[in-house]
């Protein structure tokens, strides 16, 4: 971890470090906490066990028993609230009741509260551990979703400012997640209109090339996006995975929801057919739904621009609002 490789060498002075920062900032004053809480010492094993749990539960997308994961890391952070990894997790499991909210038969208003929760945690971890940009993509994506709900535009331009060092720290990861949080924006919007920007320019990203936004030169994209991030750091946010095992699949079938809601459903017609060049296609739960909606892009263009009901389910949501708007990329 960079943050205490760089702390390593005033370890042994850290009682007095620890003084006499506490005269200067209270920024230094939380690194040296962090490094003297054990840098790079093992994870607690209640911290393990919790991970296992959530991750189990996760990729089986058993929201059933989320609470149960819920309750086991969070207890995990309450024994080491130093842990960004336990804090980060905490985070995601709000941020997963949240965002799956359409599988509950009735949603209570009460469930935005997890977005404010997923925020403190997220805040946490990425101040603990501010070398993974996911954490700050995420604490972004939670800071934007409670300044819709607030109506905020203070805390929506803070959010936008978080997001760009996201960003900009991997690119690969957090331009999907910048288009992901704003693609519930009116589709004639110019939030709406960046957002699908920011999922072509993964793309290129993650293929090194170039595209025009119509699709026509996808055919060797598939190829060509495997070729340029397989080994690289890229390989995790660009291509399927243990820990997201179908990335690619959930990445396409978002992208062409966004095409579809943006009134070009043959490209998106395009972009849906990508997901079925990845390699575990057939192993994807939500084949179907990629297939319905190839079928139905012309049609969907209405159905994924119906104005929301305040305390209605949507009928047809796009991706975001789905049912599996993360278990679409991580359920095995
Ligand atoms: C487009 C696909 C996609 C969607 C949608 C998605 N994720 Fe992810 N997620 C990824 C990828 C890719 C990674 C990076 C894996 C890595 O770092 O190796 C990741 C990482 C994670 C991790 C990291 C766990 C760890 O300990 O390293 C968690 C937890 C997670 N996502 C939760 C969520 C939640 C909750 C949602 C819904 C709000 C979500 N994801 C939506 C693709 C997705």
């Amino acid at each position: 971890m960079k943050r205490s490789s760089l702390l390593r060498p005033l370890q042994p002075f850290i009682p007095t470090a620890f003084i006499a920062a506490l005269a200067i900032t209270g920024c230094l004053v939380a690194g040296l906490a962090v490094a003297q809480a054990g840098g790079d010492a093992p994870r607690q094993p209640a911290a393990v066990q919790a991970d296992q749990l959530f991750l189990d539960t996760f990729h089986r997308g058993d929201y059933a028993h989320l609470q149960q994961a819920l309750e086991a890391e969070t207890a995990a952070y309450l024994r080491n609230p130093q842990d960004a990894q336990t804090a980060a997790h905490v985070g995601w499991l709000h941020m997963w009741r949240a965002a799956e909210r359409n599988r509950l038969e009735h949603t209570p208003p009460s469930i935005t509260d997890d977005l404010v929760l997923a925020r403190k945690y997220f805040a946490r971890a990425s101040a603990l551990d501010p070398a993974d940009a996911r954490f700050r993509g995420f604490l972004a994506s939670a800071m934007l979703a409670e300044a819709q709900l607030d109506r905020d535009d203070a805390l929506r331009q803070q959010g936008m400012a978080v997001m760009q060092q996201a960003v900009k720290d991997w690119p690969a990861f957090n331009l999907f997640t910048a288009g992901y949080v704003a693609s519930n924006q009116p589709a004639d919007s110019e939030g709406f209109r960046q957002a699908l920007e920011l999922q072509w320019q993964d793309l290129e990203v993650c293929a090194h090339t170039r595209l025009d936004r119509h699709g026509t030169d996808l055919d060797r994209f598939s190829q060509a996006m495997r070729g340029a991030s397989a080994g690289t750091r890229d390989a995790r946010a660009c291509l399927n995975s243990a820990m997201a095992p179908h990335n690619e699949e959930g990445f396409m079938l978002n992208m062409g929801d966004m095409l579809t809601k943006s009134g070009d459903w043959q490209t998106a017609t395009k972009i849906y057919a990508l997901a079925q060049r990845s390699p575990d296609y057939a192993q994807w739960p939500y084949r179907e739904v990629l297939e319905q909606r190839i079928r139905d892009a012309q049609a969907n263009v209405v159905a994924f621009n119906a104005p929301g009901v305040p305390g209605q389910k949507p009928a047809n949501p796009i991706m975001l609002g789905s049912a599996f708007s993360c278990t679409g990329c991580h359920q095995r």
